[in-house]
Parts: structure tokens; C-alpha cells; sequence
């Protein structure tokens, strides 16, 4: 008797113990302080660091002149920061996620002095100039240039493959692109998350929308959803997951793409062949996700990457359930399964469910943790904190302040000022200079370039208000309370500096939900 239930025992828990692909098990496994909260912000720190590292440390001011200059020529994937003032390309707005990128980023200057810095952002959760993830998720390609060649320095929103991929992780554009509002969110959710644990149900919670992409290596996301859905038809009294009224509910036509490792099975199949009504729910308030013990997260749609979905799920104290995948976003490091989530697959979920069902002290445990989560790195302020410690630490390894520094007196002793503001304004002319007027590309600005970007500068400075009188004159139309992106064009001064060219004040006519 005493060994059938070792037996069972075992059973059980290895069925539990999913592993996580993500774990930073070698920090874990030396970290002393596990359950401290300092511990979970080092692991994110010290993978910070470590993905800063892949790329060398300049010391020049040359050097980091050549990292500027090399970086404002990649015009749809630049930001420039200086006194805490945002500045692009106007190749750069035409994309919509950049400007979702931008709004973030702005709503961070309003509660942060940000480092004088410029970088290239990645919107996809894979360099656009790296290996594009071809292989299957557990595929890990080295962060090489395709071709040969220097990789550039990115931000990334999310690692496809994890954190081996090049970049450094920053959050994404989606839940955070406005500051202030997700920072009214989590109070809201967190007001919900309060809602005592014997009356939630006891159900594991997903709803969203699927999509089919005819690509195998990126439809793992769709797939899992499915495979959830399917296992909440086998078992209402463990997992409510369904599509969502109105959104995507899609499958794969796998006539015309059949992938071995993505095979349908016949619970899968009667949903695809059943109207969508009867797997499919109405969307509800994020805060009525917190009616729910256990809260599912599945990777997402276009890759099988990130799912803006949970960023929110940490928030609400109730036991989340990460569906094992590669993918990393920038707290990960911080999280462990068994302790801030669990790790679940198609295979092992219901079992895992029905163990926490029978161990509130566990489960709550877990809860807990996956609070404090949300606490320590998704907090608007903590987010806002965390870019701000990103770009530092960009502008230390790539001694930007070498050339920012207006005095460079802790730089060089020789009187330098004056040439390293000419050396900054052949660097705006540079990057303020019009195509149109100007076709060749040698970088060397001149006096042509200059002349001419006074009324044709392509460089835009780039705030948001959500109050068009704060920044145009008065519009009529005008008062909905989502930020407005507003540009202006900016042209070199000669003291080195950037000024508007007129008036050219415009609202540019991009909202989000709007882009192009
Ligand atoms: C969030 O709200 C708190 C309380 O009102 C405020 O102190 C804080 O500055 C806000 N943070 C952000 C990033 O908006
Ligand atoms: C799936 O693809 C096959 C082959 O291209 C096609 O004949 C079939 O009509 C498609 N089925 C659906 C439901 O679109
Ligand atoms: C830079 O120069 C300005 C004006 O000359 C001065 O006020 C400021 O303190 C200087 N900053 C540094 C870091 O030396
Ligand atoms: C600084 O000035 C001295 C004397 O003019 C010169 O010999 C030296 O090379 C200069 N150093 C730098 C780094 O420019």
C-alpha cells in the first residue's frame, strides 16, 4: 500500500514538475536569498548585463561617434534621446508599432530624466537582421548576423528562441505604451485581485482569439490555443478557455499545410468543424479575469512568442499557468516554475489543476508570488524604472556620453569643446538630411545638407498629449482622451543643438488602433 502511494506519489509529481524552458537555472541554483526579493531584481540585472555584453564596450568618444553615426543610418528603427526629448526619423512614424514604441517611450520622459542615448529598435520578437526563426521553438540560433558581418545593437520586445538571441529585452508596446493609463489599470486590478480565494472558481481561465499562420514553425501558438480548447471540452469542471466573440477563432487548413508535430486530434477537429458560437465566449473586463483560481497563459499567435494577455495575469493573485515555451520576455529571468508560476503543457495541465485544487496552501502560494511579480517589475513605475536602467546602461557601454556631454570635461582635457561640436553638428546634418534634395549617402553632411534641412529636415521631434491645445492650436474635433502623437521638424543649430524650423508644429494623424 505504502509503495502504491509512493508510486502515485511520484507519478504526480513528475507529471508536475513541467519544466520551463526559460529558467535561469544555473542563477537559481547558486542564489542563496531565493525567496528575497533582491534575488528576482538581480537575475533580471544580471541578464540586463549579460545581453549588454555580447556587444563590445567602446571607450572612445570616436568610437561611440561611429556607434551613432552607424546607428541614425538605420532611419525606420532609430530613437535618438536627448534632454529628455524624443527624436526620429520620419521613416520611422510611418510604422505603427514603432509609434506605440514612441508613445512608451515618451510616457516614460514624463516620469523620468532618460540618459541622453540613441538605439535601433526591434519590433519583432526576432532580429529582423538575425537568422529569422526558421526551426522549430527549441531551435536556438546563435546571435550571428545572417550573411557574416557585425551585428547592430537592438532593443527587443521578446526573444522567440530565448535570451541566447541578440538584443536586450525591453517591454513591449502594447500594454505599457501608455504609462499613466496602465498604471490606472493596475489600481483597477488590483482592487479586483482582492477577491477571497473560496470565491473564485476553480477553473483554469483563458480567452482570446486564434489565429492560423501557414508557416509550421509559427503557428505553435494557435496550435497550443487549440489544444486548450480542446482539453476544456473534455473537461468543463478544470479549464474555461474559449475564443472570443467577434475576434479571430481560426485553424489551420492542414491539407494545404500540414505539420507533423502540429497534428490535429478528432476533439480539435468537431471545434473546427462545429460553429464557432459553441467555442466561443463574449470578451469580459480584464478585472473579472481575477473571478478565476488559475489563469492560463499561452504563447501567442504570430510566432508562438509573447501574448500582451500576460503582463496582466500577474496582477490579479491568482496562480498563473505558463504554457511551456522558449520565448523570454524582459522579467523573465526573475520567474521559476514551482514558485512564481507552473509550467504546464497540453499533457500535464489538468493534472497540475487538479494537484492545486487539493493544496490551497499551495496554490496560494503561488498566488502570492505571482503578485509580487507584477509588483517588483510590471508596475508602471517599475516599468518606467526599468527602461530608464536599460538605457543607462547603453549609454555607459556604448560611452555615450563621450560625445552627449555638451562640456566634455570629464572627457578629454585638451579644449575639445569646439571640435566635438562640430563633430555633433556634421552628425546632425547627417541625420537631419533630405533625400530628396540630397541622394548620396557618404554621411559627411556639408554645407548643402545644412542649408537645406532648415526647411526640409527629415528629423522630427515627437511628444503625445492627449489635450491637442497643450501642443497645436485648438481643434475641434478633438477631445477623445487617447494621446494624440504630435511631430515637429527639428534642424541643427549652430551651437551643435536641435531647434525647430518653424512653426511646424502638426498633428500627425496617428492614434492608436490608426497606424499605418
Ligand atoms: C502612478 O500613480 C502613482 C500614484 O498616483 C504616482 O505616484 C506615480 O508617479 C504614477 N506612475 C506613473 C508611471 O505614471
Ligand atoms: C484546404 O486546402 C485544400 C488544398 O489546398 C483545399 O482543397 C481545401 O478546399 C481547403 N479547405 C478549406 C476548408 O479551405
Ligand atoms: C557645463 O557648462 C555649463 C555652462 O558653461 C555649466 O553650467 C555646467 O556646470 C557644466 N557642466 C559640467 C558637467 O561641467
Ligand atoms: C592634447 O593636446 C596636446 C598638446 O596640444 C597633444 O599633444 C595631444 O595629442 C592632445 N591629446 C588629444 C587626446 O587630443
Amino acid at each position: 500500500m505504502l509503495l502504491v502511494l509512493l508510486l502515485f506519489y511520484i507519478i504526480v509529481v513528475v507529471v508536475e514538475a513541467v519544466a520551463w524552458q526559460p529558467e535561469l537555472r544555473s542563477f537559481w541554483e547558486k542564489e542563496s536569498s531565493k525567496d528575497d526579493a533582491g534575488a528576482l531584481v538581480r537575475a533580471v540585472r544580471l541578464e540586463l548585463k549579460r545581453s549588454l555584453q555580447v556587444y563590445p564596450q567602446l571607450k572612445s568618444r570616436d568610437e561611440a561617434w561611429d556607434f551613432l553615426s552607424k546607428t541614425t543610418q538605420r532611419r525606420e528603427d532609430y530613437v535618438l534621446i536627448m534632454k529628455n526629448r524624443v527624436f526620429v526619423d520620419e521613416a520611422f512614424i510611418r510604422i505603427d508599432k514603432n509609434n506605440r514604441h514612441l508613445q512608451f517611450v515618451y510616457s516614460v520622459t514624463r516620469v523620468r530624466e532618460l540618459p541622453d542615448v540613441a538605439y535601433l529598435i526591434n519590433r519583432f520578437a526576432f532580429g529582423d537582421r538575425h537568422p529569422y526563426p526558421r526551426g522549430p521553438p527549441h531551435f536556438k540560433p546563435p546571435c550571428a548576423r545572417e550573411g557574416g558581418g557585425d551585428v547592430d545593437f537592438e532593443l527587443v520586445i521578446s526573444k522567440y528562441h530565448g535570451y541566447e538571441q541578440c538584443g536586450v529585452l525591453i517591454p513591449n508596446m502594447y500594454n505599457f505604451n501608455e504609462l499613466a493609463k496602465w498604471n490606472a489599470t493596475t489600481r483597477t486590478l488590483a482592487k479586483a485581485a482582492k477577491i477571497r480565494w473560496k470565491e473564485r472558481q476553480d477553473l483554469a481561465f483563458w480567452r482570446g482569439q486564434i489565429l492560423a499562420q501557414d508557416k509550421c514553425h509559427r503557428d505553435h501558438g494557435n496550435y497550443a490555443r487549440w489544444q486548450a480548447l480542446a482539453l476544456s471540452r473534455r473537461y468543463p469542471e478544470d479549464l474555461a478557455c474559449h475564443c472570443l466573440d467577434g475576434k479571430p477563432c481560426k485553424f489551420r487548413n492542414d491539407t494545404k499545410t500540414p505539420c507533423v508535430d502540429l497534428p490535429y486530434d478528432e476533439t480539435m477537429r468537431a471545434l473546427h468543424e462545429e460553429p464557432r458560437e459553441h467555442h466561443s465566449e463574449p470578451m469580459v473586463g480584464l478585472e473579472e479575469f481575477a473571478n478565476y483560481k488559475f489563469l492560463l497563459n499561452i504563447p501567442g499567435t504570430i510566432s508562438g512568442s509573447y501574448s500582451r494577455h500576460l503582463n496582466v495575469l500577474w496582477s490579479l493573485a491568482a496562480v498563473v499557468l505558463l504554457w511551456d515555451s522558449p520565448h523570454v520576455e524582459w522579467y523573465y529571468p526573475a520567474l521559476r516554475s514551482g514558485v512564481t508560476h507552473v509550467s504546464v503543457s497540453a499533457a500535464s495541465v489538468r493534472d497540475v489543476i487538479l494537484r492545486l485544487k487539493n493544496d490551497h496552501a499551495r496554490a496560494a502560494t503561488l498566488a502570492y508570488q505571482a503578485k509580487r511579480v507584477h509588483d517588483l517589475f510590471l508596475c508602471a513605475d517599475c516599468v518606467a524604472h526599468y527602461f530608464h536602467l536599460v538605457l543607462h546602461a547603453v549609454a555607459k557601454r556604448f560611452a555615450l556620453a563621450t560625445v552627449f556631454d555638451d562640456n566634455n570635461s570629464l572627457v578629454d582635457d585638451n579644449n575639445s569643446l569646439a571640435s566635438s561640436r562640430e563633430k555633433r553638428k556634421t552628425l546632425l546634418r547627417q541625420i537631419t538630411k533630405n533625400d530628396l534634395l540630397d541622394d548620396d549617402d557618404d554621411g559627411g553632411g556639408g554645407v548643402d545638407a545644412k542649408t537645406s534641412s532648415v526647411s526640409s529636415s527629415r528629423l522630427l521631434e515627437v511628444r503625445f498629449s492627449s489635450d491637442p491645445e497643450t501642443i497645436v492650436p485648438p481643434s475641434k474635433s478633438t477631445t477623445k482622451s487617447t494621446p494624440y502623437m504630435f511631430v515637429r521638424r527639428v534642424a541643427p543649430t549652430d551651437e551643435g543643438g536641435l531647434a525647430p524650423t518653424s512653426e511646424d508644429f502638426r498633428l500627425a494623424d496617428w492614434r492608436p488602433g490608426k497606424g499605418a
